[in-house]
Parts: C-alpha cells; structure tokens; sequence
C-alpha cells in the first residue's frame, strides 16, 4: 500500500478543524477513557478477590467495589465513544480499513459489552448484602464472565489500532493468497506487550483510586481505623507491585517495536511517562499519613491522571512516528475546510453545558457522600443555581439546535 492510496482513503470534505485539535482532544479522551477502564477492571478484579471472604473488611471493600465498577464500565463506555470520533477524523483511511478487516468483531463488540455490562449488574442484584459476611455470595460465575467480556473487547479495541499501522500487510490480511475473504472474521495483529500493559496500568491507577476512597471515608468520618489501615495497606501493594509491573510490560512493548522505528523507546515522551508513572508510584511514601489526614489522599489519582495523558501523548506519538516514517502518510497535510459554527458549538458545548451539568452532579454526590447517616442532604443555594443554569443551557442548546437546522433548511 503506498502512500498516494492511503492519501486516497481521505475523506474528500477534508477536516472541520486543524488536524491538531483533533490529535489533542483525542489524547485527553483516551486517557479519560483509559483511566475510567482501569478503575472499571480493578474495581471488578478486587471484588472477584474479596468477595468470597468472611472477613468483614474485605466483605466492605467489596461491595463497595461493586458500585464502583458499576458506574465505571458507564464512565468507559461514554468516555469511549470520544477518542473514536477523533481517531476516526484524523486517521479514517486507517481506521476504517482495519475495522472492516475485523468487521465481525467490530460489532461482536458490543455484544460482548453488552454481555458484560449484563453479567456485572445480574451479580450486584443477586448479591444486595455483600457487605454482610453472613450471607453467602451467590452467582460467582458472572462476575468471573463480565471480567472476561470486559477483557475481550480490550483485546478486541487493541487488534483495530494495532492493525491500523500496518497497511503494507492489509492486502494480505484482506485476500490471504491472492483469494479474496471479505467476512472481516478475523483479529490480524496484535501485541501481548502493548496490550499488557494497559491492562496492568488497571493496578496502579485502582491502586491510586483506593487512597482516594480512603481519604474520601475518612473525611466523612465513615469508615473505623483498622478499615483505613487495611486500604491504605492494600492500596501501597497494589501501586507499588502493580507499577512495576506496568513498567516491565512497557519496556516488552518498546523492545518489540519494528525495527526501523525502535529508537522511538527512548524518546523524550517514553522517558516524560515513565518519570511521570514512577512519581505516581513514589507519591504515597512521599505524603505519608497527610493521604489520609488531609486533601493530599486525592494526589495520587489526580498525578495518576496526568501520567495517564502522558502515556495516552505517547501512543499518539507513536501513531504518527509509524504512519509518517514507515508509510509516508502525514496527518497534519489534512485539507482543513474550517467550519466556525461547529468550532464554537463543540467548545461552548463542551465547556458551558459539559461543564455546568458535571459540576453539579459532583457536587451534588460528593455532598451527598459526605453527610452523616440518617440525615437528608439539601443542596446549598450556590449549588442549586448551577443547577438551573444547566438546565437552561440545555433548553437553549436544543432551541439553537431547532433554530439552525431551520434556517439550513430553508435557504
Ligand atoms: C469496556 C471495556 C473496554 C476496555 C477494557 C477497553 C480497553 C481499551 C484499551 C486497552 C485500549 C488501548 C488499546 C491500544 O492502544 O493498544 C482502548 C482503546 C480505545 N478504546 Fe476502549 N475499552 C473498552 C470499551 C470501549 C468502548 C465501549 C469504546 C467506544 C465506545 C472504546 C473506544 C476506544 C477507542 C476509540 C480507543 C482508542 C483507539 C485509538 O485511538 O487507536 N473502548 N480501549
């Protein structure tokens, strides 16, 4: 596949935007997507590990667990959907032709989401009083299955972006000795290492993700010190091993790359995330006690985050390096036709109704989680009028939406 074809691939109405704009909102979704599928898989892994104790502790850490994988595989899922708008955009010819490679798959996909999802809820509604170690835990098995779905379509996500940068073997993959198969019922390519180590950053970050919940409990006063103590233990093991680790598979999947690209594992932005994995690691011992008395307990999941941008940087990087050196393909000669209305609706979009409709609901549950059992919470006046405002814009946003698509229309 030469270049002049991949070019060919484009799409002819060019891009709304800069092609960096897209590459920039596509590193910061990703890493938002990512962090959400570590908390996702962590959380469910460590129900799967506490769950089938008597222990009291462990019982509690489970069920809470529960809740938060719960809400994660949501948070994964609604922050997937951004990253694939924008991979989409900039690198279409690419992607298109390695989703339609493995087409069957791209739809079993969701399927087997929507498997997992399913098996994740059917045991929370069996299991109401995990917490209780008097009662038994009850349908082991679809937990066992909704982290295997939620593993397979991982896997199924890393095949389409590992096959996206190799174009030369795309015929081969598409016509196996020169006979056409055009089921798309085959994943072609992957890497155990690159692979790997997404999922082992799941130890860490969840790892992070526990001081905050321990932090969280504390300043609710919601939680016994040996409870605290427990976290705290479990949540050092889990950053520190789980880091490690991460770091072993990171360097399996630099020592693997092709070799006309392998002076890439020492750049700066491999070297940025590995600083920047280390000191998320490093952070807890740093802090001390002040993870639990004090807002620090935060610190870990918000530098966890930056470090996550950092490796999300880094696989764009990469993209690039590979599709630019290996295959002349340059994202950034996009034809731009510059669409201003959408420009500004996506930002304000983004920054008024995004903005104001999250801010209230964390405000909302982070209060919520903070008032003392038997009481009724009841939001503070600032509170309420953000929620009325993002009411409003939401009502405005609609109107505009009616009023434009008039007016396109009737011109
Ligand atoms: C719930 C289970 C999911 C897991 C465990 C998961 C995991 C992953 C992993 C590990 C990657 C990185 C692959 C790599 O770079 O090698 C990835 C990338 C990605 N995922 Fe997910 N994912 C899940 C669900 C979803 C969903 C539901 C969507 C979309 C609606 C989605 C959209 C994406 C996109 C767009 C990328 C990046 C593609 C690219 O830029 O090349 N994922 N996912």
């Amino acid at each position: 596949m030469n270049s002049e074809m991949l070019y060919a691939l484009r799409d002819v109405a060019g891009v709304p935007s800069h092609p960096i704009v897209f590459l920039v909102l596509g590193v910061l979704t990703f890493a938002l997507h990512i962090a959400a599928v570590h908390v996702m898989l962590g959380g469910t892994a460590l129900v799967l590990a506490k769950a089938f104790s008597r222990d009291p502790m462990r019982r509690r850490l489970a069920a809470a667990m529960t809740t938060t994988a719960k809400i994660a595989v949501s948070v994964a899922v609604v922050l997937g959907v951004a990253p694939l708008l924008f991979v989409q955009v900039t690198y279409d010819p690419f992607w298109y032709t390695s989703n339609v490679l493995s087409a069957w798959w791209v739809v079993g996909f969701i399927l087997l989401l929507i498997a997992g999802y399913m098996a994740l809820y059917f045991f929370y509604s069996r299991n109401h009083h995990l917490d209780d170690p008097q009662h038994a835990v009850r349908s082991g098995w679809s937990l066992v299955a909704a982290l295997a779905l939620f593993l397979v379509v991982g896997f199924i996500m890393h095949v389409l972006t590992q096959q996206m940068l190799s174009p030369e073997k795309w015929m081969e993959w598409y016509a196996p000795g020169g006979v056409i198969d055009p089921r798309g019922h085959s994943l072609h390519d992957y890497n155990l290492w690159r692979f790997g180590f997404f999922i082992a950053l799941t130890a860490p970050v969840t790892g992070a993700w526990l001081f905050a919940y321990r932090r969280y409990l504390h300043a609710g006063h919601k939680a016994d010190a040996p409870y605290l103590q427990w976290v705290g233990r479990l949540a050092s093991r889990m950053l520190n091993v789980g880091g490690v680790v991460a770091l072993v598979f990171l360097g399996g999947w630099m020592a693997t790359l092709p070799a006309n690209i392998a002076g890439f594992a020492t750049s700066p932005i491999v070297l940025l995330s590995v600083a920047l994995l280390l000191l998320t690691v490093a952070l807890p011992t740093l802090l001390g006690q002040r993870t639990l008395n004090s807002s620090l307990g935060y610190a870990p999941f918000a530098l966890g985050a930056v470090a996550l941008i950092a490796v999300a940087a880094l696989r764009e990087v990469l993209r690039y390096d590979v599709l630019r050196g290996v295959h002349g393909y340059d994202v950034f000669t996009y034809p731009v036709h510059m669409d201003w209305y959408s420009n500004v609706l996506f930002f304000a979009t983004f920054a008024l109704i995004g903005g104001s409709t999250l801010a209230y609901f964390l405000a909302v549950a982070w209060k919520v989680g903070h008032t003392p059992k038997g009481q009724i919470y009841t939001p503070s006046p600032a509170i309420d009028r953000i929620g009325t405002a993002s009411m409003w814009l939401i009502g405005l946003w609609i109107v505009q939406f009616f009023v434009v698509g008039f007016i396109v229309w009737a011109r």
